[in-house]
């Protein structure tokens, strides 16, 4: 029988457990003046219907997130297949992140990045903390989706496409 081991002081481990849970990958995005600001969140979760809620889950160290949150409203876009590109980009530490990828802004400043499955205009709702990240609820007040789009996959530290059984 399988073993559960108390779990280590070593990170490495518990980080691999989690990586066993394949998600999807969304960029969060809002102009700040004329500029495409953004981060990637492969934590992003549907949460409710009634009021339309969804989460992502953001390290407390993001120097990012701290410019994101204080917009008015945030374009969440959940990455297609062939857009690991933009999602190394979209996650690159230093440089132009937006400098290969397509987007577009909203009359309120959500960014879209084309070429994605889904769209969401969302605002802040919620943020709780979480040990080492918080949790984002965001409201969405408008989307746009293509259910027959095939999404990125991220799974065991690499992307992946799906494949129907
Ligand atoms: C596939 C992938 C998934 C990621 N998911 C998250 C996430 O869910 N939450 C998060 O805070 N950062 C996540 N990141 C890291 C951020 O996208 C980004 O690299 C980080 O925010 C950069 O640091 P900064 O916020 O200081 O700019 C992910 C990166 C990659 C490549």
């Amino acid at each position: 029988m399988l073993k559960v081991g108390a779990i280590s002081a070593d990170p490495t481990e518990l980080r691999r457990a989690y990586g066993c849970f394949p998600s999807g990958v969304t960029a969060v995005c809002a102009t700040i003046g004329d500029e495409p600001v953004g981060m990637v969140a492969s934590s992003f979760t549907s949460v409710s219907v009634d009021p339309p809620l969804v989460s992502v889950c953001v390290q407390n160290t993001s120097t990012t997130w701290p410019r994101l949150r204080e917009r008015s409203r945030l374009g969440v876009s959940v990455l297609a297949h062939r857009q690991d590109a933009a999602c190394r980009s979209l996650s690159n530490k230093h440089g132009d992140r937006f400098a290969d990828v397509h987007w577009e802004p909203s009359a309120d400043g959500a960014v879209f990045v084309h070429g994605a499955t889904v769209w969401l205009d969302c605002s802040v709702h919620a943020e709780v903390p979480a040990g080492d990240h918080a949790i984002v609820l965001l409201r969405i007040h408008g989307l746009r989706a293509d259910p027959d789009g095939e999404p990125l996959v991220f799974h065991g530290s690499r992307f992946r496409k799906l494949a129907a059984l």
